[in-house]
């Protein structure tokens, strides 16, 4: 357990938002943590557990202890007549660990690949793109209740996912069906996630975007390998890369309403983009929604909403010389957003990262 003071934070958050952890602890592995929590000084402390910093937006220095998860590891665990089930340490990268998936020839995570982040953060949002959610490829989790010092392991159902979603976003009780799970909010950290990569594979296709590459590349029945390269492009191609251009992925989720509501929002402009849910609910693309309010290009101060996707907002400043957006500017371009956009189409956004 390496612990260290004033610790700038810059770095690890994805926004490149300037602003320094009092305490930083690094956990590289599950001894890590019970030292930590067997240390007087640090166990009552509040705790954040910090992954890939891709889902964060710091408005100031962070006082609770900052848990930064480093566990290494990827390996094949065990398989069954249907799954390859692989497992990852919860401070690999993402997206290293969907390539690394698809060399060693288990694919199934192709079309979330470029996601940024960690995998121990993939499941507490839920993470998905391209008409595939973590969920879909979830088999179980381990994790530390920071509280009792206790490994327990998580099975899908009780991490209650949904849309960008987790038992590790609430902090009260989340119904699952009939019963209620408790929420894990800032209570867990996890340390390793499985996954079950279909051992018969087929692509997930059916998105505008993947749909516009079969056709331009005369490809109807791509390799994942493909799919993997076609995604990647896709990314590139309208989200900004963290490493240039500091931003949190979506910073917004895309709203679901009624379909009363919705032929409501059609009355005013036919052209928003929605599509239907299996339960008859409609997702409207929060991206058009604020795009169509014309915020795409514009800034406060330093903080922008990014030019190809209004959904992204981004730190035009970043540099290290101090000068970059504060989380400040970014949480008051996205409350102006946000009244915009309720006072045009009556929809309150729901911002995705967590603000500290
Ligand atoms: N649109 C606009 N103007 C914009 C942005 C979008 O008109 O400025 C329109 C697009 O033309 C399109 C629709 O809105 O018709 C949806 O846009 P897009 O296909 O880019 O997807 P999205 O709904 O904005 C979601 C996820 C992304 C994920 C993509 C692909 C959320 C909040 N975002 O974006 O996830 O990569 O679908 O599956 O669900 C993330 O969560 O960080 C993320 C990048």
């Amino acid at each position: 357990m390496l612990v260290e003071k004033n610790v700038p934070l810059q770095p690890f958050n994805t926004f490149h938002i300037v602003a320094k952890a009092q305490t930083l602890v690094r956990i590289a592995s599950e001894a890590d943590v019970l030292a930590l929590l067997a240390n007087p000084e640090y166990a009552v402390q509040p705790k954040f557990v910090l992954g890939g910093g891709s889902n964060v937006v710091l408005t100031g220095d962070v006082k609770p202890v900052v848990l930064k998860v480093e566990i290494p590891g990827r390996k094949l665990v065990g398989q069954t007549s249907r799954h390859f089930i692989v497992e990852a340490g919860a401070g690999e990268g993402w997206h290293d660990f969907v390539a690394w998936t698809l060399a060693q020839g288990y694919p199934g995570l192709e079309n979330m690949a470029l996601i940024p982040g960690t995998v121990g953060a993939s499941p507490v949002q839920n993470v998905g793109a391209y008409g595939v959610e973590l969920q879909d490829r979830f088999e179980s989790l381990d994790a530390i209740d920071l509280q009792t010092g206790k490994l327990f392991t998580l099975n899908a159902a009780q991490c209650a996912f949904g849309y960008r979603d987790s038992v590790f976003k609430h902090g009260a009780a989340v119904p699952v069906g009939p019963h209620q799970v408790l929420g894990l909010k800032d209570r867990a950290l996890i340390l390793r996630v499985r996954f079950a990569l279909p051992k018969v594979w087929k692509p997930v296709l059916g998105y505008a975007d993947i749909e516009k590459k079969m056709v331009e590349h005369q490809c109807p029945q791509p390799s994942a390998q493909q799919l993997f390269d076609w995604v990647c492009a896709i990314r590139r191609a309208k989200l900004p890369d963290p490493a240039v251009i500091g931003n949190a992925g979506s910073f917004f989720k895309n709203p679901t309403v009624t379909a009363e509501q919705c032929a409501d929002i059609i009355a005013r402009d036919p052209k928003v983009v929605h599509y239907l849910l299996a339960d008859g609910a409609i997702k409207l693309a929060a991206g058009w929604l604020i795009d169509s309010c014309g915020w795409r290009g514009k800034s406060v101060g330093q903080a922008g909403v990014y030019e190809k996707q209004a959904l992204v907002l981004v730190n035009r400043g970043a540099g290290s010389d101090g000068n970059g957006a504060t989380g400040g500017e970014v949480m008051t371009l996205a409350r102006a957003i946000q009244t915009s956009v309720y006072e045009r189409f009556g929809i309150l956004l729901e911002p995705e990262p967590v603000v500290l």
